[in-house]
């Protein structure tokens, strides 16, 4: 049943595209996707897409993405066999930090569209049984924020409290050594009430002061705003910044530079991260969303000191985040079978069969496409990672422009950099703007992202190959490949429900078993140039001892093999299935 969006569609047919829909607030969770099975909740059998929204497709001509751009993408999104998608921050912002400097949490920037816009998304994803997770950015406002704006103009305002305000270190300067994450003093001081306001990141995202009560009954309030609105959950920003140490302790120093400062020296932040109250806000941030019901999503932006700590996430009883992000494929430089069946393997005993949320790459990060391809076989390796992250035992997150190939289209002037910290550092750090390129649709001109003159950012050369509407003519395309991949996992038991266990130590041949009573699969990723092979242990596989091929980057499937020896082509990925019997 869907009454909510069926009506928001009649609504829509009737009166154009401007209407929103009559009751988002009605609006009842999407039925389970067909590929789901059994009792297990939705995300666990998901795939989820990020959306950078400034770069995804332009709607209005502002060469900016937008919400309607999304919606007008829906249908791609289904055809990709995407179940989830979360969107960055589309709300009032100065974009000092492109959305996560936020100045109004319940509203739309007019950049980006209008709430009926977002409630028509919401709608209209829903009736295609697309979830929307939303992000969620709690740990600092923007600058132009009404509480912050109170908060600073006297000591005696009644918001003053609701941000990390300190006076001068004794002898004056900043109140100890602080450093921000996006560098120099986490410290800006304020002439007006002569104390320094703290900020984690750039000095217009002052830190809230997570200690008062009225902040978090304010952003708790935010919440319950979007999950009335329909939202399936948050993708909580910055989340191990929340608390600072009270005693304001200083952190010790590394021995390095930072990359392109001759001063700074790279911090460890020990009182100013992971602080143990963080833990226990985290369990009452996921008492909100369990407040719309338990099928409301919390995903954390975690990043654990060392892997063993990502248990903590999940919150002691599992009342925390039912999915904190695991970034450490994200952050393996190199393509090498041995570290990442380390890295699985370490994920594995942390997590204790709880999901985990792999990913590859993100906005904050380079793009997998070239920080793991090697410049010849690019597309091949794209086609390994794509079905690695859907074989895992865990939940797969793509970032747009993954699935065709995206490259990291770093500027190669200061002139052209848009991301503060990139020109900040110049030219030892870019900034992130090479991740964040616009969407690349189809050949056309500004690659059919924009109407505009000018993109935001510029569109990569390899946009000229590597766009949708090429690909998805070509049935060898990655774009091909990962539709055909998610549909793998999608009518898999095994891929969707069963256990992982990885088969021997090759150090070229990532493999590993995943099965359940009625199905074995052997998932092989040759990560390297050479034709490789694997033999199986019929002690560890007990698969049977002929298999079936079921998707290959290299060749088509169908093909029967023998367990006892399996042959690789340079970088293939293939999984194979244990023929019953054999
Ligand atoms: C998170 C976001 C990043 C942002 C930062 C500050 O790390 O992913 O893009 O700059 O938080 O909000
Ligand atoms: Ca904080």
């Amino acid at each position: 049943m869907f009454t909510g969006g069926v009506l928001a569609e009649l609504l829509l047919s009737a009166a154009g595209c401007t209407m929103p829909p009559a009751s988002p607030h009605a609006d009842p969770p999407p039925p389970a996707h067909p590929g789901a099975a059994g009792d297990a909740p939705w995300w666990k059998h998901a795939v989820f897409y990020e959306i950078y929204i400034r770069s995804f497709y332009d709607t209005n001509g502002d060469g900016i993405g937008d919400l309607n751009g999304i919606t007008a993408k829906l249908d791609y999104l289904a055809e990709l066999g995407i179940d989830a998608i979360w969107i960055t921050p589309f709300y009032p912002s100065p974009q000092v930090d492109f959305g996560y400097d936020v100045s109004d949490y319940e509203n739309v920037d007019p950049e980006f569209g209008t709430l009926a816009d977002f409630d028509r998304l919401i709608a209209e994803a829903h009736r295609r049984h697309i979830r929307v997770i939303t992000d969620l950015v709690i740990n600092h406002t923007s600058d132009q924020h009404p509480w912050f704006r109170a908060s600073r103009s006297s000591r005696d305002n009644p918001q003053r409290d609701w941000y990390v305000w300190h006076d001068p270190a004794p002898g004056g300067g900043p109140p100890n050594n602080w450093a921000s994450a996006f560098g120099s003093s986490a410290w800006t001081y304020d002439a007006t009430t002569r104390q320094y306001y703290y900020h984690f990141f750039y000095p217009q995202q002052p830190d809230l002061n997570w200690r008062n009560p009225q902040v978090e009954r304010a952003m708790f309030d935010v919440m319950r705003f979007w999950l009335r609105r329909g939202v399936d959950g948050f993708r909580v920003d910055a989340i191990d910044a929340l608390f600072e140490d009270p005693e304001l302790r200083p952190n010790p120093y590394e021995a390095r530079l930072r990359p392109g400062s001759a001063t700074e020296h790279v911090q460890h932040f020990k009182y100013n991260k992971y602080r143990p109250e963080n833990f226990e806000e985290f369990r009452r941030l996921r008492s909100v969303v369990a407040e719309f019901g338990p099928e409301r999503l919390l995903i954390g932006e975690t990043y654990p000191r060392r892997i063993g700590e990502l248990r903590k996430y999940y919150g002691e009883h599992d009342d925390a985040f039912q999915l904190p992000f695991n970034f450490y494929l994200l952050r393996q430089p190199r393509l090498d079978a041995t570290a990442f069946r380390n890295k699985v393997q370490q994920t594995e005993w942390v997590v204790r069969g709880r999901p985990t949320a792999y990913a590859l790459s993100n906005h904050d990060d380079r793009r997998a496409y070239d920080r793991l391809g090697d410049g010849l076989h690019d597309d091949r390796i794209a086609k390994l990672l794509t079905l690695m992250l859907l074989t895992l035992r865990g939940v797969p997150f793509f970032y747009y422009g993954e699935e065709i190939g995206m490259t990291t289209t770093t500027p190669e002037r200061l002139a052209d950099v848009r991301d503060p910290i990139g020109r900040r550092y110049w030219p030892a750090q870019r900034g992130r703007d090479g991740e964040r390129t616009p969407m690349q649709w189809t050949a056309a001109r500004n690659a059919g992202f924009t109407t505009a003159q000018r993109p935001w950012l510029p569109i990569p050369p390899s946009a000229a190959t590597h766009n949708v509407a090429t690909m998805s003519q070509d049935p060898r395309s990655i774009l091909r490949f990962f539709e055909d991949a998610v549909r793998l996992r999608r009518s898999s038991a095994a891929l969707l429900d069963g256990d992982y266990r990885p088969l021997g130590e090759d150090p070229h041949v990532f493999a590993y078993q995943r099965s359940v009573p009625t199905q074995t699969l052997l998932i092989a990723l040759n990560m390297s140039r050479w034709p490789s092979a694997v033999r199986l242990d019929p002690i560890k596989w007990d698969g049977g001892a002929e298999l079936e091929l079921k998707i290959s980057n290299v060749r088509l499937p169908g093909q029967r093999v023998s367990a006892a020896w399996i042959s690789l082509a340079p970088y293939e990925a293939a999984v194979f299935e244990g023929v019953r019997g054999s």
